[in-house]
């Protein structure tokens, strides 16, 4: 089983990083295939709608997501992770969602989008701890999970952790996202 992590956040060992890290681990623990994309140090433009893409279902921005598209449609598992910012995913995430409206187009417009229904999950952490932190953000990502042919499974939201790496003073977080990787492999019962 191929389990693909999407590291949205821009700081390197903040706490969506060690969130990621760990669910991968848990991932491996359970003999997956893990791997890690870092939206950041990609080259990866916002969506320029230039509609190419309900011609042959083919973006014609030639960037970063020329890899990533492969990476998303062989992936078994998928772990879309972000920071909360100003209560959505951050930009560089959203980018590469955006970019996924040539495999939206794929499924919906010309239906050739030939892959099977994955598993998807997500995890976000936040600073404050607004009830209605994460609703923006879980609506964004459901609706790519569909457009890939994902289903939202499983979710770890973490709210009250702002500075990078306060996520280790954090009760039960790490473990969470331990046993959320985990999960992602072992079959449903
Ligand atoms: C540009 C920006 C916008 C933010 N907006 C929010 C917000 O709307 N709500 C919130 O709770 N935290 C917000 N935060 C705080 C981050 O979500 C928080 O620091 C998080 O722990 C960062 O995770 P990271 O270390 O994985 O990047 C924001 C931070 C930044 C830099």
């Amino acid at each position: 089983m191929k389990v693909l992590g999407i590291l949205g956040s821009p700081r390197a060992k903040g706490n969506t990083d060690l969130l990621l890290d760990e669910a991968l681990k848990g991932a491996q623990s359970q003999q997956a295939e893990v791997e890690k994309i870092t939206v950041d140090k990609l080259n990866i433009s916002p969506c320029r709608e230039y509609y190419g893409c309900l011609r042959d279902g083919n973006c014609v921005i030639r960037d970063d997501m020329d890899d990533i598209y492969p990476r998303l449609l062989s992936a078994d598992a998928i772990i879309v992770t972000s920071p909360i910012f100003f209560y959505s995913v951050s930009a560089q995430l959203k980018a590469l969602i955006d970019r996924c409206q040539a495999l939206w187009a794929r499924k919906y417009v010309l239906k050739n989008l030939n892959v099977p229904l994955r598993k998807g999950t997500f995890i976000a952490v936040g600073a404050t701890r607004g009830e209605r932190l994460f609703e923006g953000p879980i609506l964004t990502v459901k609706y790519f999970f569909k457009a890939i042919n994902a289903e939202y499974v499983d979710e770890l939201l973490i709210r009250g952790v702002d500075k990078r790496g306060e996520i280790k003073s954090h009760p039960t977080a790490l473990d969470d996202a331990l046993e959320l990787g985990k999960r992602l492999v072992l079959p449903a019962t």
